[in-house]
């Protein structure tokens, strides 16, 4: 059954029109943008995760988000977007504030969660995941000394043939358009970080700061990692 939602929000940079619209289908709140459909499962992306067994001294988000084994390490999300970063960092074990800023892709996530809630699955993860709506930079002081690492994936060109094959960051993509204000996010996160700052970038792209500790590199990816001590602060 479709039951279109009239909701008259509209994101931060493209109306929702008629051929874009929210609605409930059968696997929850999905969004449908350009004939895309786009609606968000974090108990398959956990159990995706988990089922890899990941050595976490190998992995580069990991690595680069201090993440050790045995060890207690809060997140703060800057970036939640489609919520695949956030899930795989409770897959590896810590705990996630996670922010969102776009109202159509907060109303995803929360949905998302909600349906997490109903399943026994998610029971060890209903209180390492914390999901905000509004810009990262409004995190209130309790929040930002309570994580150990600020992680940010901010909105860039991504190939169209790849991103095609992600169809969820495909249609953020075209939904949110490219917000240009990654950097002052960043040095947001360099001034209250109370210990590292991380951003994803593209494997080849340029770094923001050549102050960068340390990049740790993935197959498309490279996770350059801050020290935010000495920076901004
Ligand atoms: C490239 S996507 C992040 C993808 C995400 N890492 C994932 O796993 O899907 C960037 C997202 O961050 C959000 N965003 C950008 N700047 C923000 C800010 N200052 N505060 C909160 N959300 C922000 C955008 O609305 C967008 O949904």
């Amino acid at each position: 059954m479709r039951s279109c939602l009239d909701l008259q929000i509209t994101s931060a940079h493209c109306p929702i029109e008629d051929k874009n619209y929210l609605t409930f289908e059968e696997e929850g709140l999905t969004l449908v943008f350009n004939e895309m459909r786009v609606c968000f499962d974090f108990i398959s992306l956990l159990k995706r995760h988990l089922k890899q067994h990941y050595a976490i001294t190998k992995e580069p988000l990991a690595k680069s988000l201090g993440i050790k084994g045995g060890k207690e390490r809060t997140i703060l999300d800057a970036t939640c977007g489609t919520g695949a970063d956030s899930m795989l960092m409770l897959a590896f074990g810590a705990s996630v504030f996670a922010y969102e800023r776009d109202q159509i892709v907060y109303a995803l996530l929360l949905d998302a969660l909600r349906r997490a809630f109903l399943v026994e699955f998610f029971l060890p993860f209903k209180d390492k995941f914390n999901l905000f709506l509004g810009d990262a930079r409004n995190a209130t002081s309790s929040i930002t000394s309570s994580c150990q690492t600020i992680y940010i994936d901010p909105m860039y060109e991504i190939e169209k043939r790849k991103a095609r094959q992600k169809k969820e960051m495909f249609a953020l993509d075209g939904l949110l358009g490219k917000a240009g204000d990654g950097e002052e996010l960043f040095h947001w996160a360099l001034r209250v970080a109370k210990e590292r700052v991380v951003v994803k970038r593209p494997i080849k792209a340029k770094k923001i700061l050549d102050q960068v500790t340390a990049s740790y590199l993935g197959k498309s990816t490279r996770y350059d990692m801050y020290i935010s001590h000495n920076l901004e602060k």
